[in-house]
């Protein structure tokens, strides 16, 4: 039996490895003292190193650690990203650096490749609160109305639904499908926001994340009487009377792309806290404000799983035959719809 590079004493924080992860420390300098670094330093020179070996790419969620996020991921981004960047490599191996059902996409959109999740038991409270029977018990109860699922669903729910979505695309998809009423699901939150954005009728499911759902709305009224020029963005999985008290709801990448463009001073990040880390150590010009609520799941994900994982080419994903092709349309039919294309009207 081989001896993994994780057992292995050459995982030392050596002059080669200091010098071959020295980019990434020049970012995570900001967000981490360096005794902290040198415990990591060693992880990400092996997996920059196996992944060149393997022919192998790691897509990254925005709320991974910074020490993955900043040192091992070749693309980062929201859900719908990881969804795209799945579908476009052409590396031979991806390891999704998220949780469970973000590697079940990046499967779906690759049958034939090697998927990793270096975790599998990474899940999410969401994907938890909904099975395939209760997405045709609802069908059952509203026949005829279309199933729009967000993507933080299992396989089998998305082999049930008309139709994914992400908190990127949820207004555009839930009005590419030109009626007035949709069952969504499985984020009542979400589902809210997105019916005071549109005249289609929603009707939603009762799950939750179990994140955002911590956030409250007196909590940002008190940073607020701390600070006089904080801007407020929030992810639209909080409760309503949390987005009452933001200045703008947004997915986790409009969230980058709006500090990353507009560099406002002061902001405060109303979502998993260790993209705040992953924000500041980009962006230094601004002051990023994080009350800390991190994802347990996606916190699942360490350096060393990921190295595990590229030096055994396991844990892989696979999935039910029965289930890829209805569950991979799901997705795709959100891809096909235009970022920004909204039907004119209710
Ligand atoms: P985004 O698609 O906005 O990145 O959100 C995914 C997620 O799990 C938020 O909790
Ligand atoms: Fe799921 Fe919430 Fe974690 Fe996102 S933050 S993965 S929605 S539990």
């Amino acid at each position: 039996m081989p001896t993994l590079l994780t057992e292995s004493p050459s995982l030392a924080y050596t002059p080669e490895v200091a010098a071959a992860t020295r980019p990434a420390w020049d970012r995570l300098r900001r967000v981490m003292p360096e005794a902290e670094w040198i415990t990591h330093a060693p992880l990400v020179h092996a997996i920059q190193r196996l992944k060149r070996e393997r022919r192998a790419v790691v897509l990254a969620h925005n709320y991974q650690a910074p020490e993955i996020f900043h040192g091992v991921a070749d693309r980062v981004g929201d859900s719908l990203a990881l969804a795209q960047q799945a579908r476009d490599t052409d590396a031979e191996v991806i390891v999704l650096a998220g949780v469970h059902f973000m590697a079940e996409t990046a499967k779906l959109m690759n049958p034939d490749k090697v998927v990793l999740c270096p975790e599998p038991e990474a899940g999410c409270s969401l994907a938890a609160s909904i099975t395939a029977a209760d997405v045709r018990a609802l069908r059952q109860r509203h026949p005829g109305i279309p199933v729009v699922a967000y993507v933080n669903t299992s396989v089998a729910v998305k082999a049930e639904v008309d139709i994914c979505c992400t908190s990127g695309n949820a207004v555009e998809v839930v009005e590419s499908l030109g009626v007035s009423r949709v069952i969504f699901l499985p984020d009542r939150y979400l589902a809210a926001h997105v019916a005071t954005q549109t005249a289609v009728e929603i009707v939603p499911w009762t799950g939750s994340c179990e994140v955002h759902v911590r956030f409250t709305g007196e909590e940002i009224e008190e940073y607020r009487s701390n600070y006089d020029d904080l801007l407020v963005v929030a992810h639209p999985e909080c409760p309503p009377d949390v987005l009452a008290a933001a200045d703008i709801v947004g997915s986790t990448a409009r969230m980058v792309e709006l500090i990353e463009a507009k560099k406002p001073p002061r902001v405060l990040l109303i979502t998993e806290c260790a993209m705040g880390d992953n924000v500041a150590a980009a962006v230094p010009e601004v002051e990023i404000v994080r009350p800390c609520n991190l994802c347990p799941h996606m916190r699942r994900i360490t350096l060393a799983n990921i190295l595990a994982a590229l030096e055994t080419l396991s844990p892989r994903v696979e999935i039910d035959p029965a289930v890829v092709a209805p569950a991979r349309r799901s997705v795709e039919r959100m891809l096909a719809v235009r970022p920004g294309a909204r039907r004119a009207g209710p």
